[in-house]
């Protein structure tokens, strides 16, 4: 569908952001849907998020995507939190709004002609339901009920990570971080939240269901393991999950096959935040395998 004066627009705004695979996932979205609309990529740094929030706002944007490092940072700048964002205490998916004549917020998307005023920022998190998705989808984990997890990494993905994890009531959540006061604030934020957890900052000695990869480690060719060999092996675990697809088998992942593990990257994490947030903006299913071949193609080449 051509470009004209009805294209309605999305975007994902970042700092870096060249490398995101999100336009050619969205796009590839909005055509199977028949939508005349485009997905976008800006760079925007940290202290200039405001403005480009204002500035979508402005231009009528039906919705954004955020990643680092805006994350946090927008929770305090949208007009309204999700139930989704308040919980997982992160935003990676805006939302417009505008008020219809009946005095009911509505996405933006289901406005055409006017220009309604005024409109509102709504913030949403769509990353911790993909974790769960991907985990389920990819590793066959239907439920995590009462598995041992080992999670490496307490940045912003580690962080969202853990507390769906916990609310899912894994049986035992053991945390490593390379910072090591980080990994213990996040415990301490489940155990606040999630009394009944039994989170442990540390490596397992025994068996683990599943060891997953929240640092950045392994985007290099460089890079080594994420975890300390000395203390923890793979062979105690059943499953290993990346969060990182590109390359699409990081040494974690090589090592995980070679111990035995079933494995997976986090390609198919981010179709589902990327699904989750079409959802939002257009109220339509995303339509799941055209987007996961324009994200295939765009990652890994065609
Ligand atoms: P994201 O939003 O992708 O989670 P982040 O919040 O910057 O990004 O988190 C990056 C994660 O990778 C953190 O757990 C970080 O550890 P620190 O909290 O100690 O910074 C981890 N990480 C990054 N580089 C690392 C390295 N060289 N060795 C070990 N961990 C590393």
């Amino acid at each position: 569908m051509e470009i004209n004066a009805s294209t309605r627009y999305c975007a994902v705004l970042g700092h870096p952001i060249r490398h995101s695979a999100s336009p050619a996932m969205q796009n590839a979205g909005f055509a199977a849907l028949g939508l005349n609309w485009r997905y976008l990529a800006f760079d925007v740094r940290a202290d200039q998020l405001r403005a480009g929030l204002e500035g979508a706002k402005a231009l009528r944007f039906v919705g954004l995507n955020l990643t680092v490092p805006h994350k946090l940072l927008a929770l305090e700048m949208v007009d309204e939190l999700d139930e989704s964002a308040r919980s997982w205490g992160a935003v990676n998916t805006i939302r417009f709004e505008a008020l219809d004549p009946g005095g009911t917020w509505r996405p933006l998307a289901q406005f055409t002609d006017e220009a309604p005023e005024p409109i509102r920022a709504k913030g949403f998190n769509t990353d911790a339901d993909a974790v769960v998705r991907a985990l389920r989808d990819n590793l066959g984990l239907k439920s995590m009920r009462d598995r041992v997890v080992l999670l490496l990494g307490a940045g912003g993905a580690g962080r969202v990570t853990a507390l769906r994890l916990a609310f899912e009531k894994v049986g035992s959540l053991f945390l490593v971080n390379r910072t090591v006061k980080k990994a213990e604030d996040l415990a301490a934020e489940i155990r606040a939240r999630f009394p009944h957890s039994n989170v442990i900052v540390g490596y397992p000695k025994g068996k683990v269901d599943l060891v997953v990869n929240a640092t950045s480690l392994g985007l290099q060719a460089k890079d080594g393991l994420p975890f300390d060999e000395t203390l923890f092996s793979l062979r105690q675990s059943q499953a290993v999950y990346d969060m990182i697809y590109r390359p699409a088998e990081t040494p974690l992942l090589k090592a995980g096959r070679a111990a035995g593990c079933h494995v997976a990257n986090g390609l198919d994490m981010l179709l589902h935040q990327g699904a989750g947030a079409l959802e939002i903006w257009c109220g339509i299913t995303a339509p799941l395998e055209p987007m996961r071949r324009a994200l295939e193609k765009e990652v890994y080449g065609p």
